[in-house]
Order: C-alpha cells, then sequence, then structure tokens
C-alpha cells in the first residue's frame, strides 16, 4: 500500500458517493468516549483559567515562558483542547456533547494521554484523559518520559515535565466514513493540535510536535490494540530540567475499557495505510527526519494583490474564542473585509515548533465576497502575504459543487482548498508524508476556526470531490492532490453580533 494508491482509492467523486450504498448503522454507532473501566478516575480541577489572553495574540508568539507545569495548566490544556464545551439535544431525543476541537461528523475518535514526569499536583505516571467525566486516569504509575524519549528518538522529551500523545480509534470514524477516515484522523487531530499549540503557547510552556517516532513502541507504551487505536502525534509541555532517569523495560499493560458498540467492522485499507507509514526503529525515525524539502511553486504569473497585514488583536481571549467555536451551519452572503481574510490566512499558515518541516500544503481560494477583492479563483503565497489570481468571476455554485454539493461551500465567503504535491511529499518523507500532509492542513484548519471565531464570525472543515478541486484550480494546480477545505464567513442568520446563540439555534447533524 502506497499513500497514492490509499489516496486514489479513498477519493470522492459525484460516482463514488452516488454507488456507495453506505448506510449508517445507529445500532452499532460508537460510543464517544473511551472508559477504562478497572481504574479510578483522578478529578482534574474545574476551576480553570480563562485563557483571557488575546487569540490572535495566542497565535502569533508563544507568551513568555513559563518556570513549570502545574495541574490548573495541564487541566486548561486538556479542557480547551479536547474538552466536551457545549451539549446539544435533537428531536428525537438524540444527544451530541461537542468539543472543543472541530471534528468530522462529531465523532470525536482523537484520544489523549498524558505522560507525566513534572507536574506540581500529580504523580508521575502515564495517564488517560476522558473529558466525559473530565477526569485522568492512571495506566502507568511511574515516570516513563526516558522511554518516550527513547521511542521518538528525541532526548529533550526525557526533561520536559509532561508530554501529550495524541491518538485515533479508528473505528469511532470509520463506522460513518468508512477507509477514507484515515485522512480523518490527521485532519481531527489537526483542529485539536491547533487548540493545544494556541493554549500551550498562550500559557509559555513551548509546545513542540513530534510526528516521527518508533509506532510500535509509543504505541505499546499505551497499551493500544494497534489493530484498533494508534497513536498520531506527541506534544511536549513545558520548560526543560534535569532529564528523567531511564527506568529499565516496561511491561505490557491491557486494562480494560468499554466496548465502542456491540460489533465493529475493520477497515483493512485504514491499517493497511498505516503501517506502510509507519517507522520500525529509532535510526528510521533520525533518518526520517532529515527528509529534504524544497517548496518549488513557480513564481507569480500574474500582478499579485496584495493583503493587508494581519491584526495583531481581536479583543476576545483565547478561552472565550474556544468556548464559543462551534462549525457554521449555514452562512449568510455579507462580505468578510479583506482584513479579517488576510488575518486568517496568515494564521492558518504560520510555521510551528515540530520535527518535520511546515509548508507542506498550498493553499488555493475561492473568494466568494471579501470587500477589496474581486470574486474569483486565487492562489495565496505566504512569502508575500498576497493573493495571486488564477481566475475572476462568479465561482459560488461552482464551490458548493466542489465541496461534495453542500451549500455551505458556496454560500461562504471564501472557501480555503490545500492541496498537495503528494508524489513530491512522499519521495521527501517517504509514505509518511501523506500524514504530515493531512496533518498540515488539519492543523491550519484549526487555526483557521480560531481566527475566524475571535473576529467574530464563523468557520466549517468540509469534504470534497478530490479531483474536481484539483481540476478547478488547474492548470496551476496540475499534479497535486486535494486534501482538506475550510469555509469562512458569516452566520446566515445574526450575523457578528449574535454569533454564538444563532450557531446553537441553527446547528443541524452534519453531512
Ligand atoms: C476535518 C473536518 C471536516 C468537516 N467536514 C464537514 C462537512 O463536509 N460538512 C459539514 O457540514 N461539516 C463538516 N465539518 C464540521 C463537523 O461536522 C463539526 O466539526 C462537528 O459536527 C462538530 O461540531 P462543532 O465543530 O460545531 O463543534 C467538518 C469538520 C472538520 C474538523
Amino acid at each position: 500500500m502506497t499513500a497514492r494508491e490509499y489516496h486514489d482509492r479513498t477519493t470522492h467523486s459525484p460516482a463514488s458517493v452516488r454507488t456507495s450504498g453506505h448506510t449508517l448503522e445507529w445500532d452499532i454507532k460508537p460510543f464517544p468516549f473511551k472508559v477504562y473501566t478497572d481504574l479510578p478516575a483522578i478529578p482534574l480541577p474545574r476551576e480553570l483559567d480563562p485563557l483571557g489572553i488575546d487569540t490572535l495574540a495566542a497565535l502569533a508568539a508563544p507568551a513568555s515562558a513559563a518556570a513549570s507545569l502545574g495541574l490548573s495548566q495541564l487541566a486548561a490544556v486538556l479542557y480547551y483542547a479536547a474538552g466536551v464545551t457545549k451539549k446539544k439535544t435533537y428531536p428525537g431525543g438524540g444527544e451530541v456533547l461537542f468539543r472543543a476541537a472541530a471534528s468530522t461528523g462529531a465523532l470525536y475518535q482523537t484520544e489523549v494521554y498524558v505522560a507525566v514526569g513534572e507536574v506540581a499536583g500529580l504523580e508521575p505516571g502515564l495517564y488517560h484523559f476522558c473529558p466525559g467525566d473530565f477526569a485522568l486516569r492512571g495506566l502507568r504509575k511511574r515516570d516513563v518520559r526516558a522511554a518516550l524519549a527513547a521511542a521518538a528518538a528525541d532526548e529533550s522529551l526525557a526533561r520536559r515535565p509532561a508530554t501529550i500523545v495524541l491518538t485515533a480509534i479508528y473505528w469511532r470514524n470509520t463506522w460513518k466514513y468508512q477507509a477514507r477516515a484515515y485522512r480523518h484522523l490527521f485532519w481531527d487531530s489537526g483542529t485539536m493540535l491547533a487548540n493545544v499549540l494556541a493554549i500551550g503557547d498562550g500559557l509559555g510552556l513551548a509546545p513542540r510536535v513530534l510526528t516521527g517516532f518508533v509506532d510500535v513502541e509509543i504505541n505499546g507504551l499505551l497499551g493500544l490494540d494497534p489493530a484498533r487505536e494508534v497513536a498520531l502525534e506527541l506534544v511536549a509541555l513545558g520548560p526543560e530540567a534535569a532529564a528523567a532517569p531511564a527506568g529499565g523495560s516496561l511491561d505490557s499493560i491491557d486494562h480494560a475499557t468499554l466496548p465502542l458498540s456491540s460489533s465493529e467492522v475493520d477497515y483493512p485499507l485504514v491499517r493497511e495505510m498505516h503501517a506502510a507509514s509507519s517507522l520500525a526503529t529509532t535510526a528510521a525515525v533520525a533518518a526520517w527526519r532529515e527528509g529534504a524539502w524544497r517548496d518549488t511553486t513557480p513564481p507569480p504569473r500574474a500582478n499579485l494583490i496584495a493583503l493587508p497585514p494581519p491584526r495583531e488583536r481581536a479583543g476576545r481571549g483565547l478561552g472565550e474564542t474556544i468556548q464559543r467555536r462551534g462549525s457554521t451551519r449555514e452562512f449568510g452572503h455579507a462580505p468578510l473585509t479583506a482584513e479579517e481574510l488576510s488575518t486568517t490566512l496568515w494564521a492558518a499558515s504560520r510555521s510551528i515548533d515540530a520535527d518535520a518541516p511546515g509548508g507542506l500544503v498550498d493553499l488555493y481560494l475561492i473568494v466568494n465576497a471579501i470587500e477589496d477583492v474581486p470574486s474569483g479563483a486565487y492562489f495565496y503565497r505566504p512569502d508575500a502575504h498576497a493573493l495571486e489570481t488564477l481566475a475572476t468571476g462568479e465561482f459560488r455554485n461552482r464551490s458548493a459543487y466542489l465541496c461534495l454539493e453542500q451549500p455551505l461551500g458556496g454560500d461562504a465567503a471564501a472557501v480555503i482548498y490545500w492541496l498537495a504535491r503528494l508524489d513530491a511529499l512522499t519521495r521527501a518523507f517517504g509514505e509518511r508524508g501523506y500524514r504530515l500532509a493531512n496533518l498540515e492542513a488539519g492543523l491550519a484548519g484549526g487555526r483557521a476556526y480560531l481566527s475566524a471565531y475571535a473576529q467574530g464570525f464563523g468557520a466549517s472543515g468540509l469534504t470534497f470531490y478530490d479531483g474536481h478541486v484539483v481540476e478547478f484550480f488547474s492548470p496551476h494546480a496540475a499534479g497535486k492532490h486535494a486534501i482538506f477545505v475550510t469555509a469562512l464567513g458569516r452566520s446566515g442568520v445574526g450575523g457578528r453580533a449574535n454569533i454564538q446563540s444563532t450557531l446553537i439555534a441553527s446547528r443541524r447533524p452534519s453531512a
């Protein structure tokens, strides 16, 4: 299995969607929380830091370095990244507990674990975070940072007070999205990472993302059944101090958990894609990190439209932004300003501290209603913070079509399409390059959400007809592949003054 094969076999086209025949089996819809049945809950403090730091400031630059990491800061990171922020009851009795970060179909397959060394108020050990009861459960009662550092081939993890590990449970997402779910694992852990990084930076915790590690070792450390749940990314948090002692080998663990549903369907393509993009040894991880990436974007063929400088402050704190965030379910046609768009594109494409380079996905745009920017198709040049015109014209209907015929894609003021040169990426990073492209786009999408809600407008991630997206942006995009889409705009029914209440009132189960 190669990434290209996986990608090609999971593309959406009008024909694939109409002939799929897949129906949702509600009787076996997976339970949205992982519950360790035999481990005592360690409640997290509920008096949380309101994270008053301006959202745009947190997205732009890290706050001054914190001297230590305490339980209250860790609780804030967990709540604002993965906590339950809203409850919605639907006619007929269905209830969905919405979370801090957007997630395809509100299925929430991303799970969060924390390897704790030096966190005031918490014993060293390995913990699972359950957003359902806002509690930790101890999986290992010893400092595992040395083992984590070895498995990630990065000694600094042994010196950081804590490292978060994001995983994904396949069945939670494949239940609805079948084999295409593998892409979603990275989009959705990406939106969560956007929150982790913004909060981590806002609290001065110097978050650093690791995407390369020996998969089998990290999965073993967490006690996962790798046919069903796998580790995706690590985020180190807090100031470096003395390294954790080596600690010797770790026993295997297999704590009992509540079944997700009475039966599960296996999607071999997902497992095969994960195996194909796994790294087997620390030497392989170190070699992988050397992957050389070159931006081969040709010079602009048209005059660039310079965007105004991004706003530095939105006047809305990070905690409030996350609390209010919710995918917009209906956009009106009111325009956004060029400054609002500028701020969002800038925030979405900023680099992060990670073990892999950024700039792996390209940002294309359909502009429907942005003040001072003619409607049309564009390519964003982050270096110049400017738009290169590919075509001018009215593309609302086209954009709705490209977004799997969803009106959101046409009613939005602007729609961001992330595309990647998959073949070049896999040449540079092997099949794991596919994880990187999907993750970078998901992270950028998550930041677009934060920037939008900070500024008082809305956003929604969207899925798409792969081939038609590339065709639409060609010849500029020829040879690239569609990775992810995010729509931006003002909510249809109340606009900027009343964004939260209109979001809740107009929410309905997603397409
Ligand atoms: C990666 C991603 C893709 C999404 N795709 C769609 C989509 O195609 N159509 C749609 O209506 N909503 C889409 N959404 C929005 C989700 O349905 C939404 O995030 C989820 O229901 C949780 O609700 P919330 O974002 O309001 O908290 C997407 C979200 C993400 C993060």
